[in-house]
């Protein structure tokens, strides 16, 4: 069976963001079944979640009781429409969702991925600014080495170039500004003189307010390696979009559902932005579920212009098992106390793996908050020398993934602007898997450390 199974993927499976090569190893994992942080191989390989799927299964996997839930919503109504009538379960996702998001983020769009919030809230912010008598308005600007989504809308506002690239000409008028790597207020210093910030301020007034319609920014930027912004940055972006009539749009789709300890991000910074997109969390990965929350004036004011609506939608835009899914996750995650479960045990994971870059030269940074992390890695922190290309691409293709499947950790070699390993385990890892975590991961290290320095 294990064998069949993998030539099967290969005949037939096309994989998403997979390097042929990869795909064909024998070592390709088939995951066939998850029990709270860890999850099983076709061989009966016990692996430690170490990226919760892909920032997702923040409850932890093999809940059954919210796979009945998923399974009575089914026997009752399995599909019914957000097009001119609603449903129980998407009313109830939403209004929950809505009382967990700041200030006055009060309406729910569903849709039923990360790229298709992002997609929403790109033709919501021009829509809007349609519906104000400001038909200009139609550019964006977001960050460098950021990461928004596959689809065309997304992946314009995506600061990836190599994600890019292939699929060029995107969307016009998207500006990337730098990120926030590096950025640190000096003392009495303020936000507003970081360059990250001046540049905004560049684009803004070479291309002139009236034309940008939204600046893109995830609190914690996972492109790059897990970007924790400077102090007052947030209000920086606030200030200036507040100063030029642009909508503030968080890309929340990892940060939120308690990926920062919190249920948004954007709640670390005491800032309320326009849009807010999330995905991921929402669900816990049980069903595909996406959404875009604006803030109720907003919608209000879109509403009561001629059109009357918003032009967008799509057919699972807010299925009824993926919004009763929502709700019997979010209820877990308060119920069970989780987002306090990572406020606990986030500073022995940080910690933890600050106590790995004194100890490991080819630990150059860790970065991160809450339970997200990427660990940047250099070839000798002691002489200051980077890795060479050649030694970048045989860790992250063969010597990590080799080294985390020795140590049955599953998570991700990450090459976006830095060789990298990201972990974001599941929120209801306690103080004992953290611990396992941070054993597998100096493992993996040593292993980089005698590939690199013998
Ligand atoms: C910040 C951010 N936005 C958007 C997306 C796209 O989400 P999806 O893969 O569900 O389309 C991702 C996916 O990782 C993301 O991290």
């Amino acid at each position: 069976m294990g064998e069949d199974i993998r030539e099967a993927a290969r005949a037939h499976l096309v994989p998403h963001f997979t390097r042929a090569s990869a795909w064909q190893s024998p070592d390709l994992p088939v995951i066939v079944r998850g029990e709270g942080c860890y999850v099983y191989d076709d061989q009966g390989r016990r692996f430690l979640d170490g990226l919760s799927g892909l920032f997702c299964v923040n409850i932890g996997h093999g809940r059954s009781d919210i796979a009945a839930a998923a399974a009575k919503q089914m026997e009752t109504l399995a599909y019914a429409t957000n097009w001119s009538a609603a449903h129980p379960a998407s009313i109830e996702a939403a209004s929950l969702i809505a009382g967990l998001a700041p200030g006055d983020l009060d309406a729910v769009f569903f849709v039923s991925s990360g790229s298709e919030a992002v997609e929403s809230a790109i033709k919501f912010a021009r829509q809007y600014h349609r519906s104000q008598g400001q038909a200009g308005r139609t550019k964006v600007i977001s960050r460098e080495m950021s990461y928004h989504g596959t689809t065309m809308g997304a992946l314009s506002v995506t600061g990836l170039p190599s994600y890019r690239e292939p699929f060029e000409p995107l969307l016009p008028g998207v500006f990337h500004v730098p990120n926030t790597l590096g950025a640190t207020v000096p003392p009495g210093g303020s936000a507003r003189d970081l360059a990250c910030v001046e540049a905004i301020e560049e684009v803004i007034e070479r291309e002139g307010a009236d034309t940008i319609a939204a600046i893109f920014a995830e609190p914690v930027q996972n492109g790059r390696g897990a970007l924790v912004p400077p102090e007052g940055y947030w209000a920086e972006l606030r200030a200036i979009c507040d100063r030029h009539g642009i909508l503030l749009v968080a890309d929340e789709v990892i940060n939120s559902f308690g990926r920062l300890g919190r249920w948004f991000g954007v709640e670390r910074e005491g800032v309320v932005p326009d849009l807010l997109t999330f995905a991921k969390g929402s669900t816990s990965g049980y069903a595909p579920l996406g959404g875009l929350i604006a803030r109720r004036p907003l919608v209000d004011r879109l509403f009561e212009a001629p059109d009357g609506m918003f032009s967008h939608g799509a057919t699972w835009g807010g299925h009824p098992v993926s919004t009763t899914v929502a709700i019997a996750n979010i209820h877990a995650l308060a119920d069970e106390h989780v987002l306090d479960n990572v406020q606990a045990n986030a500073p022995r994971l940080a910690a933890g793996l600050n106590e790995l870059v004194g100890r490991h030269r080819v630990l150059k940074e860790v970065r991160g908050t809450g339970y997200f992390y990427a660990l940047e890695l250099m070839a000798d922190s002691e002489t200051g020398r980077e890795l060479t290309h050649d030694q970048s691409t045989s860790l992250l293709r063969s010597v990590l993934p080799a080294a985390m499947r020795k140590v049955n950790l599953l998570t991700r070699p990450d090459d976006r602007g830095a060789t990298m390993l990201v972990l974001a385990p599941p929120l209801i890892a306690d103080a004992a898997v953290v611990d396992e975590l941070l054993g597998q991961v100096d493992a993996v290290l040593d292993e980089a450390g005698r590939f690199v320095n013998g």
